[in-house]
């Protein structure tokens, strides 16, 4: 990695609606907080901010989901979420909000900077419009008949008594909630980023000029993305949440939460500046010299990739003023005993569940999840495994080893340390690889192997440890007292090191250390230094450093997530449709179900809920049209596989030939999503 003066390191503004996981830890906050405590060691100047992303539906659907106002919500949730980051020593410089003034005005100013310069593509489509308060309106402003039950007070987007999901335009005798008058259709406008415009841009500098840059699993989507060619996306939302869009024509419309959000990387770092007497251009802007521009780091999970690489840049380029990221390290994800992580399945580990039942182990789940960081595939903890991990390494390992040295210090020599005499060849040995150590771990650490430097450095610990086992000074005492003076102060130097290379992953722990060996040099050049401890150094207090996790704690955990799956299993068989009668096998091979990918997609004119998709099925390119379009953005489903009907009678829909059916599960909300493989499987396959 190219060495740079100045950092400036993101991690993913998570969304304030609910309490954070530990996939959350492992995606995109312990490899920042790693990489961050290591830059600073190294005396870089860092930035590395973090907020609540406090917009977007995330927000407006959980608070009607728990009966409270988005501001309550997004209040609960960043009080809960700060407090958890901080438990676990994210040593964020500023955690932030994008409900802040700082925030809304540099949004505005961001989408005003690019409205100027004639950037974004304007687009109409129709939409309920309150001729008194002269306002489109959300769906939710508007209330009239609803067309299944004939409740009168169904609102725009649903019935609250029979439950059915509604457009505006099903609404029996729509009037406005604002007037109480009848809302007129108009055409509604949008502000849409031209992505298609930047397409040729982006694939110089981030198909070009990242291909040795990004990590294979970033690169390789990205690729695909600008493979099947971007669509502009709107920048602009009906909505009644979020940052006002700062025109006087687009009253009532908010900014699209992924344009605003990123831009709270930036409002976080400006507010810090301010709170520190920084300059927070030095941290985003181009420099006059390119030299001096800031080197940008984000850290996300993958499921944010589009957003970070290709929509955001393309937001900083057409600005013009700012940095572009230097790298994304996106992970994969991390799944909990053999299943993925869910919260509306309450599968998962909460953290703030975990610091009450695991008080005082906040290094233990950082070293876990640093051991199995889905860095290049998704990958998996298990409590059992969490317990091994523990026990078998921190506490057998590590902890074992410091104790033994400390404690054999204070025993024999008053806990001073005591200068050591001629050096064995397995003492010369010992002493030559601790050196080595610290260049090992940068390079893992600057390629963003996390989990290799961790392994790294845990060689270190066994490499005191074995020393130890090897000389037996609690047996050498009672012949060679100078011998064990040696031993000893190898050891406490190995210690010493410990304590210095452990403070990027294990903060609480390397305090602790440090406190232990009363000694303070923190900085990562002290690493490798085989007399850091100098003779007669007076040692602090002993202390345990990990304790073994019991069976009874680790059955517990398992007890608690067994529990979650009966209590969403009843939930589940109380809300789901009673199963059909019986058909024969034969009825069941008449289906010719392929997986197919979608290649195009765009809404149907004058309608709510139909896209119009062209489908590569393998056997041929074909129209589908499909009711789905309140769920998923056409952009957002370009590239997607899905599962397709191909021999079911064509039908004409709105006047377009749909020829097939995309089979989409359905919750008992009416929450629509794809039956689609997991993996890449060539368009065509059969589905039986
Ligand atoms: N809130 C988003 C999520 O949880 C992440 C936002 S990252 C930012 O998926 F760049 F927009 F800030
Ligand atoms: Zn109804």
């Amino acid at each position: 990695m190219k060495d740079f003066k100045r950092y400036t390191i993101t991690s993913a503004l998570p969304y304030a609606n609910g309490p954070l996981h530990i996939g959350h830890l492992a995606g995109a906050y312990i490899p920042a907080d790693i990489f961050v405590r290591f830059l600073r060691m190294n005396n870089k100047e860092v930035a590395f901010v973090c907020g609540s992303d406090e917009h977007g539906a995330a927000i407006t659907i959980k608070a009607k989901k728990e009966g409270i106002t988005p501001q309550e919500i997004i209040d609960k949730y960043n009080a809960q979420i700060k407090e958890s980051f901080e438990q676990f020593g994210i040593s964020f410089d500023i955690y932030h909000r994008t409900s802040s003034k700082i925030h809304h005005e540099l949004s505005q100013e961001f989408f005003l900077n690019l409205y100027d310069k004639g950037e974004f593509v304007e687009k109409y489509s129709e939409q309920y419009y309150d001729e008194e308060y002269h306002q489109f309106l959300a769906d939710r402003y508007i209330v009239g008949t609803c067309p299944n039950c004939h409740n009168e007070g169904a609102y725009g987007d649903q019935c609250e008594k029979c439950g059915t999901s509604l457009s505006p335009t099903d609404l029996i005798n729509p009037k406005s909630t604002l007037s109480g008058k009848t809302p007129v259709l108009r055409e509604t406008k949008h502000w849409y980023l031209p992505l298609d415009k930047y397409q040729a841009w982006l694939e110089k500098w981030l198909l070009e000029g990242k291909k040795d840059i990004l990590k294979s699993n970033v690169y390789g989507q990205c690729s695909s993305w600008l493979k099947s060619g971007l669509q502009a996306r709107s920048m602009t939302r009906d909505l009644d949440w979020g940052v006002d869009v700062p025109l006087e024509e687009a009253k009532g419309k908010k900014l699209y939460v992924w344009l605003d959000a990123p831009i709270g990387y930036i409002s976080a770092t400006k507010q810090w500046a301010l709170d520190t007497g920084k300059d927070w251009e030095k941290y985003w802007k181009k420099q006059e010299n390119p030299a001096d521009d800031a080197c940008l780091i984000h850290f996300i999970g993958k499921d944010n990739i589009v957003f970070h690489c290709i929509i955001f840049p393309s937001i900083l380029h057409a600005h013009g003023e700012y940095v572009l990221p230097e790298n994304i390290p996106a992970n994969e994800f991390l799944n909990l005993e053999g299943d993925k992580l869910s919260t509306s399945r309450n599968h998962a580990v909460w953290l703030h569940e975990y610091l009450a039942d695991f008080p005082g182990k906040q290094d233990e789940l950082r070293y876990v999840l640093t051991s199995i960081l889905p860095e290049t595939s998704d990958s998996e903890f298990t409590w059992k495994d969490f317990q091994a991990r523990v026990n078998n390494e921190l506490v057998a390992i590590f902890g074992n080893f410091i104790n033994r040295v400390l404690v054999l210090s204070h025993k024999y020599f008053d806990g001073k340390v005591k200068a050591g005499g001629e050096l064995s060849d397995k003492d010369k040995l010992v002493l030559s690889e601790l050196e080595r150590y610290p260049k090992t771990i940068s390079s893992s650490l600057s390629q963003y192997r996390f989990r290799e430097a961790l392994a790294h450095f845990m060689n270190v610990a066994r490499l005191g440890n074995k020393y130890l086992a090897d000389e037996e000074p609690w047996k050498l005492i009672k012949t060679d007292e100078d011998r064990v003076k040696t031993v000893l102060n190898i050891g406490l130097q190995i210690a010493a090191n410990l304590a210095v290379l452990a403070q990027p992953f294990l903060p609480h722990t390397a305090e602790k250390l440090f406190q232990m060996l009363n000694f303070q040099d923190r900085d990562w050049t002290a690493a490798g230094n085989p007399n850091l401890l100098e003779n007669d150094h007076q040692l602090g207090e002993v202390q345990l450093l990990f304790e073994k996790i019991a069976d009874e704690q680790i059955d517990a955990q398992l007890a608690k997530l067994a529990q979650a799956k009966v209590d969403n299993a009843k939930t589940q068989t109380s809300t789901a449709e009673p199963a059909k009668a019986n058909i024969a096998f034969d009825q069941f091979t008449l289906l010719d179900i392929r997986v197919g990918k979608i290649l195009t997609a765009e809404k149907v004119a004058k309608t709510k809920k139909l896209l119009k998709l062209t489908i590569d099925t393998g056997i041929d390119q074909r129209t589908v049209v499909s009711g789905i379009a309140e769920f998923f953005n056409p952009e957002d489903i370009i590239g997607r596989q899905v599962s397709i009907l191909v021999n079911l009678e064509p039908r004409e829909i709105k006047g377009i030939l749909s020829q097939g059916m995309i089979l989409m599960a359905e919750d008992a909300d009416g929450r629509l999503d794809f039956v689609a493989p997991q993996s890449n499987i060539q368009p065509g396959s059969v589905v039986r």
